[in-house]
């Protein structure tokens, strides 16, 4: 039985073939419409969601499967003190496989960890979130035929964003990929990314605090949200949350392919102007999360061939 905590559970030729799978189903989805008839895919979530979730649940029920679960740790007995461990034992009864997502670091491989079924980090708390790696990867390969020979700016809340980490953790294997890191002083990279991921790998990176001074240089541009949630007091966030704001004006520094993705949710660091522009591919990106989830959940079912 396999999990899925970090985008590095899979090898780089395991990632082509998960990604190569969801460009069939997005190409002939009809043809994936009865591959889990009778299976159950549980969500589990102790934080919000938008995309995640629904798109977890859009992945199975195309996949003619069916879904259960809940989306608040209030409307769980996590509410009356139950544990990970407990619930996911508990699931295991109910489900063929869980997607998980906890405001704790590590709580999803605490779950894996007692699970009879499959289970999917979902994003754990300021640590990873290795299904929209996936999906960031699935997009990048979309628009570029490969991943590699890229320039990459990160942009915003580079200290709380787990999107960031994941991505930064699964291109770091790709050829020839440089890392612009664009965050104020107060929200750069965690020294273990810096220092265990990038610096270890011989990754080309560097860190700036001007957008600005970046944008000209970049192949894409990965934005990010401010995380309102992981801040200690909203004095900070509030003092932080508008420091980057790509605005039109600001697109016309950048080269004439450069593509803008962003995990979404969005709050204020994108104009809603920049939308209407060619280069912004990051409601695309989110649509095309459907596919590889419906590809991640054949293959840790062990659907695939
Ligand atoms: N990108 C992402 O994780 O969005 P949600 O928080 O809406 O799931």
């Amino acid at each position: 039985m396999r999990h899925l905590m970090s985008p590095m559970d899979f090898s780089v030729e395991e990632l082509d073939e998960l990604m190569d799978l969801a460009e069939n189903i997005e190409n002939d989805p009809k043809k994936y419409a009865h591959v889990c008839d009778g299976k159950k895919l549980a969500t589990c979530f102790y934080e919000p969601s938008t995309r995640t979730r629904l798109s977890f649940e859009a992945a199975m029920l195309n996949l003619g499967g069916s879904v259960l679960g809940f989306s608040s740790a209030d409307s769980s007995s996590a509410a009356k003190g139950e544990s990970v461990s407990d619930t996911i034992r508990v699931i295991s009864g109910y489900a063929d496989i869980c997607a998980m997502r906890h405001p704790k670091e590590g709580a999803p491989l605490v779950a894996s960890s007692k699970s009879l079924i499959p289970v999917i980090n979902a994003g754990d708390g300021g640590h990873q979130h290795p299904t929209q790696t996936l999906t960031d990867l699935y997009t990048i390969r979309s628009l570029y035929g490969n991943i590699g020979n890229l320039t990459i700016g990160l942009c915003g809340d580079l200290k709380f964003g787990r999107t960031v980490h994941s991505l930064i953790n699964a291109l770091i294997r790709y050829e020839n990929i440089n890392f612009v890191l664009i965050s104020p002083d107060e929200l750069r990279v965690p020294s273990y990314i810096r220092e265990d991921v990038l610096r270890e790998n011989n990754a080309h990176f560097k860190e700036v605090e001007r957008l600005e001074d970046a944008l000209p240089e970049l192949d894409i541009l990965y934005m990010t949200r401010v995380q309102r949630e992981r801040f200690f007091n909203e004095e900070d966030y509030v003092r932080m949350k508008d420091y980057y704001i790509l605005s039109k004006e600001k697109m016309e520094l950048a080269k004439k392919n450069m593509m803008v993705l962003h995990p979404l949710p969005r709050v204020n660091e994108i104009s809603v102007e920049v939308d209407n522009d060619p280069r912004a591919a990051y409601f695309d990106q989110a649509r095309k999360g459907v596919y590889i989830r419906m590809a991640l959940i054949m293959t840790l079912l062990d659907l695939v061939g």
